[in-house]
């Protein structure tokens, strides 16, 4: 079998651990890997990965030393044409062309809506990998990256409490996660902060400034807020605009971390996490199954058809949205 693998849309930590093991699983079980350069917009341009025989294939030294490394050596993109019809079909021609029987797309919701869209033009079997740091995916517990994201999130959290701490002040603190509360609830649980505004809670601007009241008079000397990007009342700007304008009990600085938590070496759990979804990828097609995203849940592997794993907004666990306010006394 020859297989095309390719990353697509936001880079996470852990896309080239999962290409590692993609191209070594495919390799030792006796099939071809072709490395799709650039994502989708790779696919159209047939830019592909070329190896030192100057042949369109992955070689087992091609992702030799890959797991510590943040980005993707194959790079990625976003692709508007993709999202065209004509686009979709232009791929599908060109699958055929190169003989590739089957995709594996390392990517978040956007790429798997493109790989359904591309299905009804290409009979070959299609199975990703959830690489994206927003964790926004129903049918797995995690994705690739989302770990190392928090953690540095947390460790720029850190930091801003010395200097919070120092000045008595409060920090807006904004992270991503484009439509998610995941990587705001994660870093403030982890990193001791007193407030965390998502989209999945409603986002009180009394409600908060009653809350900071109450700790001001418990002696807390500094506060940290951290900001989901998609919060429903705005990203970490607006909130300091907001809670100011009703008279905030402490001096505010507002930070935002921004494209940082998408680099970096990943973190052992996403190196992990990469390594068995790649190969579970490669079994899959190697089985017969199409159509569907890996993934693992309770440290199982599974299978979920892409649809699904957009159909819904994944839930934040409430309990831990309770745990934040209860530690943030
Ligand atoms: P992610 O996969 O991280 O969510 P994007 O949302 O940017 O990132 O999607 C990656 C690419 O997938 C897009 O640039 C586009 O080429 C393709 N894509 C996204 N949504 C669709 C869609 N609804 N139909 C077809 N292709 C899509
Ligand atoms: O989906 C991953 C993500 O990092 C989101 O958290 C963020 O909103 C978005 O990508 C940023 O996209 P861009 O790289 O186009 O700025």
């Amino acid at each position: 079998m020859r297989i095309g693998v390719f990353c697509s849309g936001g880079d996470a930590p852990g896309m080239n651990a999962c290409l590692r093991s993609v191209v070594r699983s495919a390799l030792s079980a006796g099939h071809e890997v072709v490395g799709i350069r650039r994502g989708y917009q790779g696919l159209l341009d047939e830019d592909f990965y070329i190896n030192s025989d100057g042949e369109p294939l992955m070689t087992l030294r091609s992702v030799s030393g890959l797991t510590k490394f943040g980005g993707t050596m194959l790079h990625t993109s976003r692709c508007p044409q993709f999202r065209t019809e004509e686009g979709q079909k232009k791929a599908a021609a060109i699958l055929r062309k190169c003989g590739i029987d089957a995709l594996l797309p390392i990517g978040g919701d956007g790429t798997f809506h493109g790989a359904v869209d591309l299905a009804r033009h290409w009979d070959g079997q299609i199975i990703g990998c959830p690489g994206t740091i927003d964790n926004d995916l129903i049918g797995t517990d995690f994705t690739i990256g989302f770990a190392t994201a928090v953690q540095t999130a947390v460790e720029a959290v850190d930091k801003l409490r010395d200097t919070a701490e120092s000045h008595e002040r409060m920090f807006l603190v904004e992270v991503m996660g484009r439509h998610s509360g995941y990587i705001a609830l994660h870093t403030a649980l982890a990193a001791g902060a007193e407030v965390a505004c998502i989209p999945e809670t409603p986002t009180d601007f009394r409600q908060i400034l009653e809350h900071l009241k109450v700790l001001k008079a418990r002696g807390k000397q500094s506060i940290m807020v951290i900001v989901a990007e998609g919060d429903e009342e705005g990203g970490a700007e607006k909130l300091n605009q907001g809670i100011c304008a009703l008279g905030c009990p402490f001096s505010t600085r507002v930070v935002i971390l921004g494209h940082l938590q998408r680099g970096g070496s990943p973190v052992t759990s996403d190196r992990i996490l990469s390594t068995r979804l790649g190969d579970f990828a490669v079994r899959s097609l190697l089985a017969g199954h199409s159509g569907a995203m890996a993934g693992e849940v309770r440290g199982d592997l599974l299978l979920t058809p892409f649809e699904t794993t957009y159909s819904e907004h994944k839930a934040v666990p409430p309990e831990l949205v309770a745990l934040l306010e209860t530690m943030a006394e």
